[in-house]
């Protein structure tokens, strides 16, 4: 049985068809008892059959496979008792077998059952060759409804004052297999129809509509609708108490989402943008929904933001429900484009599958991308393909490093698909295929992606398919020219020169840590001459040959650098360009290639920007800029705070506290972002205005003075000034914590209350985030510590690493707790110590985070030391903090 363990794919000797599946959760046991009936095409002489399989109980006589010789099954039922979940198992196998038997079909019992669970695989071995052609595996097992978000998992939550327990099933990416026994690939699509037997008083929902709903005393059987062929990931179970609101698009798709009772008025936005992207999508794809409902549900306990479930999309509370009292313009933000994003799975990734994860980012780099397109159509006025840019930066920072890894990873193991949904995949991805859009074209572009969908529908894909239709709807080398980006990791630097009035282009990979990459890729450039409307599109395929946007930086020489600054200062250049402008030289400063001087000498000129994506990127680049500059030159960190802060009055002037009449949403949520800066950067009347603001909310929780974008702002604002002997402001925030019932307030505060300056009130409010009153999901939230914690968090990691890794586990939550403790060290001493100790500690599911957390510290340590060398930095800052506008 040796041979089938230690192997990335299951053996392909038996195609699952169509599944039939029973589950029995017990919410008040935390078990569940099920059966599974798989219509199976052996296509292999064999006496094996291997599939997956984790944390399940299957018994030895609980397994049968029915011969089927050519004929299809038409149905196979798998007889439950009506009472107890406990009772399932003794289920004597006759009732089944009885039916087998009367049409006269051959059946065959394993000689050995065995499940391996290293390898999550469950093996049984029959006594001869299984016959080539058609069969059912039957098999029933049991399980726990376990505490860890994935598989078949419970969540809890409050219903009139009383605790109660739902269950929820999260699959993606290969936990489908501690729910049910099955062929857990992407690639293995069949149907699924799904019967659950639940308290009768509870709502049951799964992928499909209910056709029958059979009640008998406390229980009652709900059967679904057979589904369209689909991936295991994407199958969904969720029972609980909910209410909904509804709606239906034009072309009459019913759509629910579902709340906890009581708010379903916080499910209303989603609704809406529910609606409107499944019509828009319909559009874009030319391809209909394919199922006859879409529901939508919040669930309280949720590892990842959301997940796209065929028809049963699941939610984190704070990426579903908007309220219009207590929510701020970010979140709003948020909900729009996690539904966007989920909803263009139903077509990419649940229509069209990756065949293997190596393709993961077909799924989410391309839900990305199309989930601006969509966010765009409904809230022009949020100009979300600019903030598009900001978020890219998250791609370009991780794809730096040379511990990335190409867009198109190998996968040899299901514990390494997790840390694959990273910025890579999401960002890089999302980036290169706007990238190529532009290229190509907006109308080819859609018309190829249409055909692409429609000759791959209920089917697989790999990358050189989207390719291969892109290529033939725009007759453009795609394949080549997307090949240089997707299997090769890293990006280019493109310096631009002048050269005898030419401008002269050349390209070398780029690396935060100042290496020299051997990378080359073929880059789509956008010339523009004159005030933009001259454009000029071509391809630099060589190293060196003579921007629009793309996943790529830019270097100028100094003397365009200078023109750069003088036209950044004058507004002259577009919005995405005084942003790109920025973020290069800041990743270029990073790096080593330009000075600390001459970044802030560009930062400077930026103190009349009003567009928010600039400014928000020039707010992140601010605080870390503060961060390493307190390690590098601390003797001039006032300095540095105090140009910081000058550097927003501008815009914190013009925004203010109070929510103008009829302003953006994009001065809005700028406002929050300014006013958090500014508390952090310690500016006293900031602080001044939040304390008094804080207080009026103390006193009156329906005071004007706190509207919900500057809350944030505040609790880190109140925070600032905390401290293990002045502990009002903690204490006062933890009771508004405990007393809302709002996700997204509860998450604002944890995000502001290690914002102290006081290790030892650091250190206490790191300890809440595991206690009970955090649900685990939100702990990484509290890690958002400023410098001032960075040990305190390290030595917290250290003292907890046994109960983090056990309440985390594999998933992906755990490489959050790892990156952000590590990665904001700064010397080669601290990289070592982290190093010894996960040279003790680590596991396999962290050690890609782990690896790329200590390149950035080495980053750090190595930008410290050549900032030390700058000898115009300490003229360049006092002169930037004393300038007067
Ligand atoms: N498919 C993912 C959910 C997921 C993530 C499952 C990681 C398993 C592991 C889903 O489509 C997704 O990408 N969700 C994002 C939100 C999105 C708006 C970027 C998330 O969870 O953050
Ligand atoms: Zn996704």
């Amino acid at each position: 049985m040796d041979q089938f363990t230690g192997r990335p794919r299951l053996p392909k000797f038996a195609v699952p068809k169509s599944y039939d599946i029973r589950l029995k959760p017990d919410l008040v046991a935390h078990r569940f008892a099920g059966s599974v009936a798989v219509n199976l095409d052996i296509v292999a002489a064999t006496s094996f059959i291997v599939l997956n399989a984790a944390e399940l109980s299957v018994a030895n006589d609980a397994v049968s496979f029915t011969v089927q010789g050519s004929s299809k099954v038409v149905s196979i039922f798998h007889l439950f008792p009506t009472t107890s979940c406990s009772s399932v198992s003794s289920v004597a196998d006759e009732n089944y077998l009885c039916l087998s038997v009367c049409l006269s079909m051959q059946v065959l019992k394993p000689s050995r059952v065995e499940l391996f669970e290293n390898d999550e695989i469950l093996v049984l071995e029959f006594p001869e060759a299984i016959p080539i052609g058609l069969g059912v595996l039957f098999i029933r097992f049991e399980g726990i409804l376990n505490d860890r978000m994935k598989g078949f998992y419970r969540s809890t939550y409050e219903h009139n004052g009383e605790k109660k327990t739902m269950a929820v099933t999260q699959f993606e990416p290969a936990d489908a297999r501690r729910c049910f026994p099955c062929w857990d690939e992407p690639a293995c699509k069949a149907t699924f129809k799904i019967t659950l037997d639940v308290p009768s008083e509870l709502v049951a929902l799964s992928n499909m509509p209910v056709v029958d709903e059979k009640t008998d005393g406390n229980l009652k059987t709900v059967s679904y609708q057979e589904s369209p062929i689909m991936s295991t990931y994407l199958v969904a179970v969720v029972v609980g108490l909910f209410d909904y609101v509804e709606d239906h698009t034009s072309s009459g798709v019913k759509v629910r989402v579902y709340c906890q009772v009581g708010k379903a008025n916080q499910g209303k936005f989603a609704l809406h943008v529910a609606v409107r992207t499944l019509e828009l999508y319909e559009d874009y794809f030319e391809t209909p929904y394919t199922l006859p409902k879409l529901d939508m549900i919040a669930i309280p306990d949720f590892a990842a933001g959301a997940m796209e479930n065929y028809g049963l999309v699941t939610y984190r509370e704070t990426d579903m429900l908007y309220d219009d009292q207590h929510s701020a313009a970010a979140n709003k933000q948020r909900v729009a484009t996690v539904v966007a994003h989920e909803l263009a799975h139903q077509w990419f990734g649940n229509l069209v599958t990756m065949e293997w994860w190596t393709h993961l980012w077909l799924n989410e780099g391309f839900a990305t991308w199309v989930s601006y397109l969509a966010t765009d159509s409904l809230f022009p006025e949020w100009k979300i393909w600019s903030q598009f840019l900001h978020e890219s930066t998250e791609g370009l920072r991780l794809d730096g490093l040379a511990e990335s890894h190409p867009i198109e990873v190998e996968i040899n193991h299901a514990c390494e698909i997790d840390e694959i949904f990273d910025a890579i995949s999401y960002r890089k991805g999302a980036s290169v295929i706007r990238m190529l859009q532009s290229y190509l074209g907006a109308k080819c572009f859609q018309s190829s992606l249409a055909s692409y969908i429609k000759r791959h529908a209920c089917s697989n894909a790999k990358t050189e398919d989207l390719w291969a239709a892109l290529e033939e709807g725009s007759g453009e080398p795609v394949n080549t020219l997307m090949t240089s980006w997707t299997k090769q990791k890293g990006y280019p630097v493109v310096s631009v020169k002048i050269n005898d009035q030419k401008l002269e282009f050349n390209q070398s990979q780029f690396l935060s840590s100042g290496a020299q990459g051997e990378g080359h890729w073929i880059v789509p450039i956008t010339l523009c001459f004159g005030s933009y409307d001259v454009r000029k599109n071509f391809l630099l395929q060589t190293k060196s040959e003579t921007r629009d946007t793309g996943f790529y930086r830019v270097k100028y020489d100094e003397l365009l650098a200078a023109r750069l600054r003088y036209a950044v200062e004058k507004q002259l250049l577009s919005a995405s360009d005084r942003f790109g402008v920025l973020d290069d030289s800041y990743a270029l400063c990073m790096a080593r290639q330009e000075s600390l001087t001459s970044l802030i000498n560009l930062m400077g000129s930026y103190r009349e920007e009003v567009d928010y994506t600039v400014l928000s990127n020039l707010i992140t680049i601010s605080l870390k800029v503060g961060c390493i500059a307190a390690d590098a030159v601390p003797e001039l960190l006032d300095y540095f705070k105090q140009f910081f802060i000058n550097l927003f009055q501008y815009s914190a002037e013009r925004l203010g506290w109070d929510p103008k009449p009829g302003e953006s949403h994009l001065d809005a949520m700028l406002r929050g972002e300014i006013l958090t800066a500014l508390a952090v950067f310690g500016h006293d009347l900031t602080l001044d205005e939040a304390s008094k603001r804080f207080h009026a909310f103390l006193e009156d929780r329906n005071t004007p003075l706190f509207p919900p974008d500057i809350r944030k702002a505040t609790y880190v604002a109140v925070m600032h000034r905390a401290s293990k002997s002045n502990r009002v402001g903690y204490d006062s925030l933890l009771k508004i914590y405990r007393e809302t019932d709002l996700s997204q307030e509860k998450t604002r505060i944890l995000g502001s209350l290690a914002s102290s300056r006081d290790p030892d009130l650091i250190h206490e409010a790191l300890n809440f985030m595991l206690s009970s009153e955090v649900r685990s999901q939100d702990a990484v939230f509290g890690l958002a510590v400023n410098r001032e914690g960075r040990d305190v968090a390290w030595r917290w990691l250290k003292e907890n690493w046994e109960h983090l890794t056990k309440t985390y586990g594999s998933g992906f939550l755990i490489t959050r707790f790892v990156s952000a403790v590590v990665s904001p060290f700064a010397s080669f001493e601290k990289a070592k110590e982290i190093e010894e100790f996960f040279a003790a500690h680590a596991t396999p599911s962290i050690a890609r985070t782990l690896k790329q957390s200590l390149e950035r510290v080495n980053i750090n340590a190595n930008w410290v030391q050549s900032i030390q060398k700058e000898n115009k930095l300490a003229d360049a800052v006092k002169e930037l903090a004393h300038r007067k506008y």
